[in-house]
């Protein structure tokens, strides 16, 4: 395939070229385990029947991408042995997000065809996005909103669908409930401001103090310093609807969270009390958590075209506005995963393909 400059005539692509640029892991570890490629060959791009090729034009790192490449997302081998489609095939191309245009069809796809402008987040033994181009299920994919660009667009999938489905999904908000928000200025906790605040929600965050303003910005109503003082015990005589918790708060937390909730109020974490591999034993005390506190979830985002549509229309009614902090060119993608690495986000870093 030509390089080819404008924009228009990529809409027509329909062939895939033999190699491309692709970052690849062979196995899981650190970064160093990450390969930069120029000729990464293409044959795996052939697409089953709902599924499409997409042209990346932008991705981005989230947490979870270092997670996965330390090994993190294997379910216990029992589990793998039982449900082969739950392994993970190598050389394997990380990340999850992406934005781009579809360039190849399967013969079943009827929500999208070549030439549109899609974004959405692959599953996690898939991801693909590292790439000039990967294959996706077209029900993971909604349509580019109208109002962001491709890198724009590329930094929202994942953290807007994990703060749409645990603000909304799991904790079915509604206009005046009393939301506390941990990790509120990260990539997950920029998006949960926002639809939070699209929901007519009252919002304490929590974040370190230089980012007190990025947050109010974004619509929170309170800030809290979590490295000034032991917030937690600040909280006596607060009565929230929700805690979403973006952390992992620290240990005795459950207790703790049932002083600040309302008796029938939904605790919902993304983490748990740390990061934690998913063994058996990790497995058992997610039921323990769910019996000291019965609304307690700790979720795991799903990758879903049908939510991104909803999360597409509060984009395009100005609900969310993406949060860049920096760009980085496919070749230095293992940059961008130290940055990710050292957890003091604000907003999204996002690898620009075209
Ligand atoms: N379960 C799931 O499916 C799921 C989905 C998405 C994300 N996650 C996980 O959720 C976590 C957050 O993801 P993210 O994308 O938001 O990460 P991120 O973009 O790296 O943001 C992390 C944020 O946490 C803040 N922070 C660090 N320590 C804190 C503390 N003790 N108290 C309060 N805030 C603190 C940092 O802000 P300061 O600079 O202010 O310290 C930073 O803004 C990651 O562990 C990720 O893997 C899980």
């Amino acid at each position: 395939m030509a390089d080819v400059e404008n924009p228009n005539e990529r809409l027509i692509i329909d062939d895939i070229p033999a190699t491309m640029k692709a970052v690849w892991f062979e196995s899981f570890g650190d970064t160093n385990q990450l390969n930069y490629d120029t000729q990464f060959p293409t044959f795996h791009l052939r697409p089953n029947e709902t599924e499409v090729v997409v042209q990346v034009y932008a991705t981005s790192i989230n947490p979870v991408d270092w997670k996965l490449l330390l090994g993190y997302l294997q379910v216990p081998c029992y589990i793998r042995l039982l449900k082969s489609r739950l392994r993970f095939k190598f050389p394997f191309i990380p990340c999850f997000d992406v934005s781009g245009v579809v360039v190849k069809v399967g013969e079943n796809c009827t929500k999208f065809n070549v030439g549109d402008e899609v974004y959405g987040m692959a599953k996690h033994n898939k991801c693909g996005a590292a790439a000039e181009y990967m294959v996706i299920d077209e029900n993971l994919l909604a349509s580019k909103p109208n109002n962001l660009t491709h890198k724009e667009a590329a930094s929202l999938p994942l953290t807007a669908l994990t703060s749409y489905q645990g603000l909304v999904k799991y904790g079915k908000i509604k206009p005046g409930d009393r939301i506390l928000i941990i990790g509120a200025s990260g990539g997950t906790g920029t998006m949960a401001i926002q639809i939070a605040k699209h929901f007519g929600c009252l919002i304490t965050a929590v974040c370190s103090k230089e980012n007190f303003d990025y947050v109010r910005g974004l619509g929170a109503d309170e800030v809290l310093d979590y490295k000034e003082k032991n917030w937690w015990d600040e909280f006596d005589g607060y009565d929230f609807d929700l805690v979403f918790d973006c952390i992992g708060i620290p240990e005795n937390a459950q207790q703790k969270a049932r002083r600040v909730l309302k008796l029938n109020g939904d605790f919902v974490t993304i983490v748990g009390d740390k990061p934690r591999p998913l063994t058996t034993s990790n497995l058992l005390k997610y039921g323990w958590d769910k019996m000291i506190i019965p609304h307690y979830y700790h979720i795991t985002t799903e990758a879903n075209g049908e939510d991104l549509d909803i999360i597409t229309d509060i984009v395009e009614a100005g609900g969310i506005i993406p949060h860049i902090s920096e760009e980085f060119p496919l070749s230095r993608t293992k940059d961008a995963f130290e940055k990710i690495k050292r957890g003091h986000q604000r907003g999204k870093n996002i690898i620009v393909l075209v």
